[in-house]
């Protein structure tokens, strides 16, 4: 099916989400829309889905005009949606859910399992979509979740699909999987719609690509296009993709780490007798498969798990054993992996949880009673240095994009004097803008002297910021290497391959 969109606009009140937007979509192509968080990608496409009506503008479905009402009529027409969060039933079977809306019934008028399993095995044999038809939604992993979410979409006899930021939530293998599987639907004929803010994948994947920016396709062009010249067509100025970092000047041991074990609750080591030194004025990133006990190593540097064997010392200090308001109070400051769940509360506003863990210090509150001044003074001056888009410090962060959720925990942990910045996936889900400022300010901690741990699954981001590498794999430490070490060493490392 051939799609074209012509002069779609949405408002929101006086926010022009998108202006004019003409767009093309041929059958069996894939198209990628890339633009950062905030750009009006997906209001563009729930305007195709039907759950949202355009201001001005129509839609063509093989050059005839149509008027999408709502998702059935989308579905009807051969439009299918996978979106950014994923709307299953969690207590329903995998079957149920993709046959959800459309159950075979028996003669007497009964759900016929056995057809709806034989429906499912043939769709995810047909794409080479692996999922056990019988499995609860509630025990799967969040990829296979997503491929649970594309079969139902292909259950349609879909011939445009859309994906909203599908590899926001994968790891590097999973992502190479769903190419390969959006490959193959696209080479049976469907079109798809593939929306990122990454640029790699959206390179590797797409036929066109279309860069959108404040409601307006600024170009479609071809996927060939360097990755550079892509960045700036999605931000509108020339971005660093690479970090600028002079070399490191280590100054001597702050975090050390000697002989650390950590087992699970069925007594297994997930971190196995692990050692090492990050020296002030070091960036010494972890590299590894999600998985192999990265998490676990976090948590125990931060006290939030007890360590059974070995020693964690900061300054001298050991911490081992200690409440994490110790590991705090000795100087660490942690950007954490899940940011929606650990780093800040998101019904508090952007100024109470730039002081989070400091609200009890005496320049924030006296006798206990917090001093609504000095928290908002200390805000605006956080949201003026990093650059947070707010529309006041007193509105929920949950209401931020992540771009800027990860800035105010950013702006809240290096607010305070640091021996040790520990980061997990400091950048996961941002865009490249916000992912160059937040590798800027993790170089420039570290130039200020602190020791800095990041720990990533993505090598992209262990290259651009370590000064030194160590790779984790089955709760141990396997190798250090220098930046310089080519990336198929170290994945052979990172898969157990020593
Ligand atoms: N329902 C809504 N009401 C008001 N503003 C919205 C609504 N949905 C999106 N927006 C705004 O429209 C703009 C585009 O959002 P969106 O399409 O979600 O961007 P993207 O998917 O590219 O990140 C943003 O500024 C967003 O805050
Ligand atoms: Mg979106």
């Amino acid at each position: 099916m051939r799609l074209e969109l012509r002069g779609l606009t949405k408002r929101f009140g006086a926010l022009v989400a998108n202006d004019h937007i003409d767009l093309v979509v041929e059958p069996g192509e894939i198209h990628c829309l890339l633009g950062e968080n905030g750009a009006g990608k997906s209001t563009l496409m729930n305007m195709l889905y039907g759950l949202l009506q355009p201001d001005e503008g129509e839609i063509l479905l093989n050059d005839k005009p149509w008027h999408c009402g709502s998702p059935r009529d989308s579905i009807a027409a051969g439009i299918g949606m996978v979106h950014q969060h994923f709307m299953l039933v969690p207590v329903f079977t995998v079957a149920e859910n993709i046959m959800l809306g459309r159950e075979p019934r028996t003669r007497s008028g009964l759900l016929d399992r056995a057809a709806a399993r034989r429906r499912v095995e043939d769709l995810s044999r047909r794409y080479g979509l692996a999922v056990h038809a019988d499995a609860l939604v509630a025990d799967l992993s969040v990829g296979e979740q997503q491929r649970v979410e594309i079969l139902k979409a292909l259950a349609n006899d879909v011939e445009v699909l859309i994906l909203d930021e599908p590899t926001a939530v994968l790891t590097p293998q999973e992502i190479d999987e769903l190419i390969e599987v959006l490959r193959a639907i696209a080479a049976a004929g469907t079109s798809i719609i593939f929306i990122s803010h990454k640029l790699k994948e959206v390179t590797r994947l797409a036929d066109r690509i279309t860069v959108i920016r404040r409601g307006a396709v600024i170009a479609t062009v071809g996927p060939g296009t360097p990755e550079a010249e892509l960045a700036e067509l999605m931000v509108g100025r020339s971005v660093e993709l690479v970090v600028a970092k002079s070399r490191a000047r280590p100054r001597g041991p702050k975090l050390v780490v000697d002989g650390l074990s950590v087992v699970d609750t069925a007594g297994v080591a997930v971190v196995d007798d692990v050692s090492f030194q990050v020296e002030g004025g070091e960036i010494v990133g972890i590299a590894g498969v999600v998985g192999n006990g990265q998490s676990e190593l976090i948590n125990a540097l931060l006290g939030l798990v007890v360590p059974v064997r070995g020693s964690v010392t900061v300054g001298g200090v050991e911490l081992a054993g200690r409440s994490p308001r110790d590991h705090l109070g000795a100087g660490i400051g942690y950007v954490p992996e899940d940011r929606s769940h650990d780093g800040f509360i998101g019904t508090f506003s952007v100024a109470e949880n730039l002081i989070l863990d400091l609200a009890g210090r005496p320049e924030f509150s006296r006798h206990g009673v917090m001093s609504p001044n000095a928290v908002r003074h200390n805000a605006s001056q956080r949201v003026e240095e990093f650059d947070i888009r707010a529309r006041s410090v007193s509105d929920p962060v949950g209401e931020l994009s992540g771009g800027n959720q990860q800035k105010v925990v950013l702006a809240r942990e290096l607010s305070r004097p640091l021996e040790v910045l520990i980061a997990g996936q400091p950048t996961r889900g941002l865009d490249v803008g916000s992912i160059e400022f937040v590798h800027n300010r993790i170089v420039r901690e570290r130039d200020q002297g602190t020791a800095v741990l990041i720990v990533s699954a993505e090598l992209d981001e262990i290259y651009a910021l370590s000064d030194r590498i160590l790779v984790m794999c089955g709760g141990r430490i396997v190798g250090v290497a220098d930046p310089s070490t080519p990336r198929e060493t170290l994945g052979l490392l990172m898969a157990g391959g020593y």
